[in-house]
């Protein structure tokens, strides 16, 4: 028995890296997933490779309605929603406040921002009250980024800051019906892509950076992370394990430890 027999779960940028990994071991411990993503082809891949376990949407985050149609397929296929989970996001690619010219500085800005924060604002509002109906619970994911400088230029940084407080504050606002925590991985070797308004929706993370070789050097576990090692927490989170957590971050990017030299045996 797994998990999350028998929940249903939409997991929004769940077609790519950390998501499809999240979704993948979702429907592993028994949960019904609706995949919310604005890649079409990603979502023919998921629904191809795992048919009839998952059910896919296609759409934005930052479009309330296309929120609400993906929370009405968990609604009318699976009868309701245990879990939102918020992922889909934008990185920034570490473009610093020096380098980039003002005007792509404020158009990122703007569509970082409307995919990192808004599209979480957003699908919390949509998801909410089928969340209350199921006593339920969000789970967002975060980053190093949400604690730490250096994971990202200003403008993810102060997105992924920013998803904490929605983190604290939804988790204030929705009790005693709904949880709201999240997880803040480190490093992922992903298809993670930038805005278009600064021509980086067409580089991923993986192509632009050495990412194993950076975790492997510089990470306190000194090893890769694979997006399927990170989805652990996201099952503690949504399970009835973690009925009484809420407004809490489960920090896995390891950021927060300092390197050890040399390396321990
Ligand atoms: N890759 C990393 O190193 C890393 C580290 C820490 C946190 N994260 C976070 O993990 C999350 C997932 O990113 P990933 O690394 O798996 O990247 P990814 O690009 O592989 O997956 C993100 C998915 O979100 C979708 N998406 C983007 N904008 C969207 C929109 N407006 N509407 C609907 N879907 C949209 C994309 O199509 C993609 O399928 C993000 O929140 C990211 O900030 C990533």
């Amino acid at each position: 028995m797994g998990w999350l027999e028998g929940s249903a779960v939409l997991v929004t940028g769940g077609a790519s890296g950390l998501g499809r990994a999240i979704v993948e071991r979702f429907v592993d411990e028994g949960a019904r997933v609706v995949v919310f993503d604005r890649s079409k082809d990603k979502l023919d891949g998921i629904a191809a490779d795992l048919k009839g376990a998952v059910r896919t949407v296609s759409g934005d985050v930052t479009s309330f309605a296309d929120n609400v149609r993906a929370c009405t397929v968990a609604e009318e296929e699976f009868g309701g929603l245990d879990t939102f989970v918020g992922n889909a996001g934008l990185w920034d690619f570490n473009r610093s406040l020096l380098d980039t010219p003002a005007d792509a500085l404020a158009d990122g800005f703007d569509e970082l921002f409307a995919v990192n924060v808004k599209g979480y604002l957003l699908g919390a509002k949509a998801a909410a009250p089928l969340l209350r109906r199921a006593s339920g619970s969000i789970v967002f994911t975060l980053s190093n980024a949400a604690f730490y400088p250096g994971g990202g230029g200003p403008m993810y940084t102060a997105a992924k800051h920013a998803a904490l407080g929605l983190v604290r504050q939804l988790a204030y606002e929705l009790a005693p019906y709904t949880r709201v925590n999240a997880v803040a991985p480190g490093g992922l070797a992903t298809d993670l892509r930038g805005p278009d308004a600064m021509g980086l929706a067409d580089r991923s993370l993986t192509q632009e950076l050495p990412i194993n070789q950076i975790l492997t050097e510089h990470s306190a576990l000194r090893r890769a992370v694979r997006p399927q090692d990170a989805v652990g927490p996201y099952v503690l989170l949504a399970s009835r394990e973690s009925v009484i957590t809420t407004g809490t971050v489960i920090d896995i990017s390891t950021f927060g430890i300092p390197q050890r030299r040399p390396p321990a045996d």
